[in-house]
Parts: C-alpha cells; structure tokens; sequence
C-alpha cells in the first residue's frame, strides 16, 4: 500500500497536507525518514510514525458516543452542531458517519463508524440485532402495552398503516419503560407509545445487541471501540438482561430528575 494512502485512512489530514507531511520528512517508516508519497508499506508489518507519534493501521474504525440531547446524527449541518463535530480533530477520520439515528432530543449511545458492511448488518431487520431504549412517559405505563407490542403494533406510513416488528417492553416505574426493538422507523419509539395513547417525554438508547453504553461514559464523550466490543453488537441479548443493566445504572438518576 502506498504511504499516503495509508495515512490517509488512519489520520484526520487530508492527501495534501500528508503529501506535505511526508516530503518534510515528518513520517518515519521503521525508524528512518520516508520522504516519497508513493513509497510502499505494510500496514501489518511496517511500523510508521508521524510527528513521532505511532500510526496503528485499522481498515475500519468505531467510536462508541454518549450522544446527548440537543446534537442532531449527521455528518455535517450549516447551523447545528452534529454528532460529528463531538470527535476530536484528530478523530475525524475522512469516511465516518454515524450507523443509525438518534433525534435531536434522544441521548444514548451512538457508533459512529466507516465500516459500511458491519454497519448495514448492524441496521438491517433481517440481522435482528436488538436495540434497547429507556422511555419516560407522561401517562402511566399500561400492561396493555406488552401484547400491544409483541403483536406488532400499527404505524401509520403515508397513506396506509403498516405493523411494526414485534417488539418486548418492560415497566421499570410508573412512568418508566424499557423497549426492545429490532428495526429502526422514523421517530419509532415516539410514534408506537403515541399510536398505544401514551406520548415519550424523554428517550435514550442504553444498549445495541449485546453492547452496552458505560455507565462512566459522561454525555458528549466517546470511546474508540475494537473488534472485540464490536462483535458484542451481533451478541444475543435480551429485555429482561437489558433492562437490569439499565435499572442498575441509568434509571435512578432520571427518576430523581422528577424530585
Ligand atoms: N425512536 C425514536 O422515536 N427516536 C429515536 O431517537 C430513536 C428511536
């Protein structure tokens, strides 16, 4: 592989200003100054440096975010700040986008990713990998909603209504509720406790197939994630599971919100 075209997928620099980087001698490859663009490495055996700083070779990477409130899932936005611009300079890496969406009012965990494979398994129905959602709701949960659910409830789309994917939910409080999904519809969560007669006064996505978010993970902050976690997103999972995790870590600090 060429050198600039291994630093341009590991590095946030564009071609150019690598182009620079290399010819002042700024990467080093096994120890000793490379100054030709063109110059060819092995991303597994090579060991390159720029500005002395090693550059560890991955064909895809993942970030894991707390995405809070009030950021919108896009790449980029004239006027609003995106999930994007949360990533350090030096992560913006040049084909990342975000696997999946959040709204403007949800927080939770996000990946962001240039992993188009992985990540359309991750998003298809058909891999069923479960999402996991806390909701509070402004009426009182109803167990009607469970069968509800599981039966596929009706949305509208356009002119006709279509079922969703049966999907689990559990009480957590009153007011509190866990969702399991297994496909993603515009505003789903919002759109099937309305059509059951409820209405979701705050969202947050908690867990994707066996990967949780880090209770330590503060909002707005990320982690870069590997293989291992990333294979967690294709990791069996359930509600009951989820939903511990969740009373564990996440649900008090919103029930004391209330007081
Ligand atoms: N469902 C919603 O309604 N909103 C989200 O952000 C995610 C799922």
């Amino acid at each position: 592989m060429r050198l600039d075209r291994f630093l341009s997928g590991q590095t946030a620099l564009s071609r150019k200003e690598l182009t620079a980087e290399i010819r002042r001698g700024a990467v080093t490859v096994n120890g000793a100054a490379v100054r030709r663009p063109e110059a060819a490495v092995d991303p597994q055996k090579d060991a390159v440096t720029l500005h002395g700083a090693p550059v560890v070779y991955s064909e895809f990477h993942w970030f894991l975010l707390h995405k809070p409130a009030g950021v919108i899932t896009a790449s980029r936005d004239p006027k609003q700040k995106t999930v994007l611009d949360l990533l350090q300079p030096q992560d913006r890496l040049p084909k990342l986008f975000a696997c999946g969406r959040l709204d403007l009012d949800t927080s939770g965990l996000l990946l962001i990713t240039d992993d188009g494979v992985q990540s359309h398994k991750m998003l298809s129905p058909k891999h069923h990998v479960a999402k996991y959602y806390l909701v509070q709701l402004s009426e009182p949960f109803k167990r009607e909603y469970i069968d509800l659910f599981r039966s596929g409830i009706l949305l509208r789309e356009g002119e006709r209504e279509e079922p969703c994917l049966p999907a689990e939910c559990e009480a957590v409080s009153e007011r509190l509720a866990v969702l399991e999904l297994h496909e993603g519809k515009y505003h789903q969560v919002k759109r099937m406790f309305a059509a059951a007669g409820n209405h979701v006064e705050k969202l947050m996505r908690f867990q994707v197939g066996g990967l949780q978010l880090p209770p330590n993970l503060p909002a707005g902050s990320y982690l870069n994630i590997f293989n291992k976690d990333v294979e967690k997103l294709f990791e069996k999972s359930c509600i009951s599971d989820a939903c511990a995790f969740c009373v564990q870590n996440y649900s008090s600090y919103w029930i004391k919100d209330w007081n």
